[in-house]
């Protein structure tokens, strides 16, 4: 693996399904898993076996079913979870169990009553058993955001020693600034003995909107996984949208960050993702929202008809979507309309468009959108067809 290379571990299946009212079913999780293989994610986060039956059963067979992927499966730092998590993987070509343990002040002393020795010594615990079924371990030090760096480092050194492959550093409450967490990256890649030997990732919550500046912070610090969501779904307000992470690193070619996404797919999975679990994507939302390539103010639009790279700084082919799409409202200009009048075969002169632009505000006026009918009916009233 190229060193500029970040590895796209996808969660919509164990984080993602974690919204509430969004729950999948085996049928759904393996159509969303196939797709995901298929996109290029590196990782395929199955689910959280030992939480049901279900849950154990999804994984399993997703297990069976990716070709390409990494399958994982998430426990706690508790045996039985990770004997259950192997199990569930036993059939992946390439398995992963995804392990760990609370490391902030307050989820060593509320969660666990416990305190930052004992906690060190379950996180080898869990790493050094999960390592005597599968090879790739990954370790999470839950709330690392709001964990003080010079303990999480000696977590980081004692699960590296007990063969962790990956370390997750997420930042569980969505707490941290861009600046903070990929300072965070930093200081482990230059405090950690041993970390040439494990890749650093990214788990970022959007509680504050920053999951997607936090992640990319992190990985221009040294990370290189990034772990994300079909259209960003999580736990309250989200994870890093994978859409979003994967667009930025391919639109700013400077970075030399690249991962194996194949873009064109998005706008395609985002659908099945927000179909199969019900949930609307908000229609503003980046790459991926019904909006993210509509123009509607005159100004715009009319930059747009001239030359697309005035107002868009993605060709929306890129992520799947046929074209931009002008539409028409009473802040649109005369290109706008000549534009979808030629489309519905008008090809009008300056003379009738001038004519046409006047009834058109009256319909616009009245309306949120004019469609192509209004369009229609606008060239009978003017005159311009008979
Ligand atoms: O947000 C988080 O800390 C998690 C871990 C369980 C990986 O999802
Ligand atoms: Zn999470």
């Amino acid at each position: 693996m190229s060193t500029n290379q970040v590895q796209i571990f996808d969660t919509t299946l164990r984080d993602g399904e974690q919204v509430p009212g969004c729950k999948l079913n085996t049928k759904q999780k393996l159509i969303i898993a196939e797709k995901l293989d298929l996109l290029g994610v590196d990782i395929i986060e199955a689910g959280f076996p030992v939480s049901s039956p279900g849950d154990f059963n999804s994984v399993s067979e997703i297990a069976k079913l990716v070709k390409n992927a990494t399958v994982c499966g998430l426990t706690r730092a508790v045996k039985k979870d990770i004997e259950v998590a192997a199990d569930a993987l036993k059939h992946a070509k390439k398995p992963r169990i995804h392990t760990g343990i609370g490391t902030s002040e307050s989820h060593i002393k509320y969660k666990f009553n416990s305190n930052k020795e004992a906690i060190i010594e379950r996180a080898v615990k869990a790493v050094s058993y999960a390592k005597t079924f599968v090879e790739d371990v990954e370790f999470y030090a839950e709330d690392a955001g709001r964990t003080d760096n010079e303990f999480l480092a000696q977590v980081c050194e004692a699960v590296i020693k007990a063969g962790a492959t990956v370390l997750n550093i997420p930042d569980t409450t969505g707490y941290c600034l861009p600046e903070e967490y990929g300072a965070k990256i930093k200081y482990l890649k230059e405090n950690v003995t041993g970390i040439d030997k494990a890749i650093l990732s990214c788990h970022c919550h959007n509680d504050l909107g920053l999951a997607t500046a936090n992640s990319i912070a992190g990985a221009i610090n040294g990370a290189r996984q990034i772990e994300c969501t079909i259209n960003g779904i999580g736990e309250r307000a989200g994870n890093t949208s994978l859409e979003e992470v994967t667009m930025i690193l391919k639109q700013h070619p400077y970075l030399n960050l690249n991962t194996n996404i194949n873009s064109k797919m998005l706008t395609d999975i985002s659908h099945l993702v927000s179909d199969s679990m019900g949930m609307v994507v908000q229609p503003n939302k980046a790459i991926v929202g019904s909006n993210a390539f509509a123009h509607s103010s005159g100004i715009h639009q009319d930059g747009v008809i001239k030359n697309r790279e005035t107002y868009e700084i993605i060709d929306p082919a890129e992520v799947g979507v046929n074209e931009s799409s002008i539409i028409l409202t009473a802040r649109s200009g005369r290109a706008a309309l000549a534009y979808r009048a030629k489309n519905v075969g008008y090809e009008l002169t300056k003379l009738e468009l001038d004519k046409v632009y006047s009834e058109f505000l009256n319909f616009a006026d009245k309306k949120k959108e004019v469609i192509d009918e209004d369009i229609h009916q606008i060239m009978k009233l003017t005159g311009i067809v008979k």
